[in-house]
């Protein structure tokens, strides 16, 4: 009995360090990016649409990281008609970076 109740802690533990560390992309991206780019990445008068947008269909994941990690603004910025810039993610885990990077490339496919 002693060990069983010892196994469901340890096995429930096991399962919740999992949940915790694997990073959930379409969280991220409600929490931290569809303020700009949109619910669902369509754009808003802010920012660039990711749905369609050929620079998440065709840029890998580590350049579109860079992008996210640093920043894009002022002589950088890419689209003119947005007044403000992408904002630098620094303290953003490169883990989280990744997540939310491969959940916009799935949006981009979308469209
Ligand atoms: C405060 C508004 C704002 C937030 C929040 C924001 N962005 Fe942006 N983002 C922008 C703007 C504006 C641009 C366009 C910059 C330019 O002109 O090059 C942009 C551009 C980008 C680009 C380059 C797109 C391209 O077509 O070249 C990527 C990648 C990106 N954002 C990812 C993200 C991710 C991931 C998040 C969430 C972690 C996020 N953004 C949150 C405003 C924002």
């Amino acid at each position: 009995m002693r060990k069983l109740v010892l196994s469901g802690i340890i096995a429930a533990s096991v399962a919740f360090a999992g949940t915790a560390m694997a990073a959930d992309g379409a969280a991220i991206f409600k929490a931290k990016c569809s303020p700009c780019h949109g619910p669902a990445g369509e754009g808003t008068a802010m920012a660039p649409a990711i749905q369609g947008n050929d620079f998440f269909k065709k840029s890998s994941v580590d350049e579109i990281a860079k992008v996210v990690k640093n920043g894009r603004e002022g002589a950088a910025k890419k689209y003119k008609q947005f007044a403000i810039g992408m904002p630098a993610q620094k303290t953003m885990s490169d883990d989280d970076i990744k997540a939310v990077v491969g959940y916009e490339k799935e949006l981009a496919n979308k469209k």
